[in-house]
């Protein structure tokens, strides 16, 4: 088949990867893609956010399935514009997509299907969320609803902080998507990622990661999209992960489809373990940057077939997808001043040779200038290995990295330290 990846992140590196060496791939289009992907794929220039030109670039190239990586277009309603005319896409519509687009959307939703998660309230005028905050306690957590690039989450610990944090949501310091808020119950336990495909009525697990998202070692510091991650996560057991699908993905594939709104694609539930059992903190409509590396470093079987069953509906018939029992670990190299003002432009050298058996380097934001290979982006590189466990993992990773010369970039050292606290005991 004739596949089109909508795409540039490491992430998209990972599917393109795994789509390309699919025996059912014969060709692999990816736009705009990166210097990674180009190894993999023929680099498109389109732009995602018009569909009409991408809709007659599948056409023009007989394009049997689309696969969309990042969160935006499918919240932009890409995918219902490409099935309109005649596509497969793996990656839901507008109107489920919303699970991500719109935090109150997937609250309102778990409040109907009785999915546990945070309580909450969802607010559009700034003194009634104000006067509701002191029965959410402290520390209470508040969201802008919409996309803001995993931005849009406070956690106050102070009234004062709570109150700031209303006022600059509406005061439009997230721009339209803070134009409504939702307050919620502070949740206390450990995250972990789990992931399931589904066509709107078929459900299989898609494997555990665990991610490190502050910027900083120990965990410390600004939010960013991720600085590392591993699969599978040891915490979510198999009989937690039997928990997670029946009262949490499977009510939430039914509610959609009894509402007319199908889901199909991936869904990556973020989760907190509490001492009540896992708890939904959000939905992702998409796989996660850096998880998505991970997953598909374990991922064995033919990812472009799996992609096309989901698409067309027919994963009941599909085989159940299998992962590699190793562990698989990523390291992120960012660019200096990730998140807030990455230093663009810095050489990267020795990206070519530095990864052997086992381990593989995912480019993101990196670009081509001069016939060399430069940064162009916060998160520039995913440098991935896998092992026997988080720590052997671990090693592989950085051992890479010891080969890869990145002076304007940067690296915590500490990825996977939870769960090799846990291997020690
Ligand atoms: P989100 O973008 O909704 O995943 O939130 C980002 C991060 O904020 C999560 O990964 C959690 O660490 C934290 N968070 C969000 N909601 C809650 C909650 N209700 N209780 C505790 N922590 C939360
Ligand atoms: N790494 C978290 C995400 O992709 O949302």
């Amino acid at each position: 088949m004739q596949i089109l990846l909508i795409g540039s992140g490491g992430r998209e590196h990972a599917l393109g990867w795994r789509l390309a060496s699919s025996a059912s791939c014969d060709k692999l289009f990816a736009a705009p893609g990166n210097p990674g992907i180009g190894e993999d794929a023929e680099l498109v220039a389109l732009d995602a956010g018009d569909h009409a030109a991408v809709a007659e670039f599948c056409a023009q190239n007989e394009i049997d399935l689309v696969v969309v990586g990042p969160e935006a277009p499918l919240v932009d309603g890409l995918g219902d514009s490409l099935r309109a005319a005649g596509f497969a896409v793996f990656g839901p519509d507008k109107a489920p997509a919303q699970l991500e687009g719109s935090k109150g959307f997937t609250k309102d939703l778990c409040s109907r299907a009785d999915i546990p998660t945070a309580a909450y309230a969802r607010h559009s005028d700034k003194a009634a969320a104000l006067a509701d905050l002191p029965r959410f306690g402290l520390p209470v957590v508040i969201k802008a609803d919409g996309l803001a690039a995993g931005k849009g989450v406070i956690i106050a610990e102070t009234g004062e902080q709570a109150e700031a944090a209303i006022e600059d949501m509406f005061g439009g310091g997230f721009g339209d998507a803070g134009a409504e808020v939702v307050l919620e119950e502070f949740m206390v336990g450990e995250e972990a990622s789990f992931f399931a495909l589904t066509d709107g009525e078929n459900i299989v697990p898609f494997g555990s990661a665990q991610d490190h998202k502050r910027v900083g070692e120990g965990d410390v510091g600004p939010n960013t999209g991720g600085m590392g991650a591993y699969s599978p996560a040891p915490v979510l057991t198999v009989e937690l992960e039997l928990q997670v699908m029946q009262r949490i993905i499977r009510p939430t594939v039914e509610a959609l489809s009894a509402e007319g709104m199908p889901y199909n694609g991936v869904l990556f539930a973020g989760l907190m373990l509490t001492d009540e059992g896992p708890k939904l903190i959000e939905y992702n409509c998409r796989f996660g940057d850096p998880e998505c590396q991970v997953l598909m470093t374990r991922f064995k079987g033919d990812l472009a077939a799996l992609m096309l069953a989901v698409a067309k509906g027919d994963l009941g018939e599909a085989d159940i997808p299998e992962f590699d029992d190793a562990t698989a670990l990523t390291v992120v190299m960012a660019a200096k001043g990730y998140p807030a003002s990455p230093e663009k432009g810095g050489a990267i050298l020795g990206v070519d040779t530095a990864a052997g058996e086992g381990q593989k380097i995912f480019h993101a934001g990196t670009a081509i200038k001069d016939r060399a290979l430069v940064a162009s982006g916060g998160r520039v590189l995913s440098v991935t290995a896998t092992g026997g466990n988080v720590t052997h993992a671990k090693d592989a990773a950085y051992a890479v990295i010891d080969n890869v010369d990145f002076p304007s970039g940067f690296y915590r050292r500490d990825i996977g330290w939870r769960e090799m606290e846990r291997e020690v005991k």
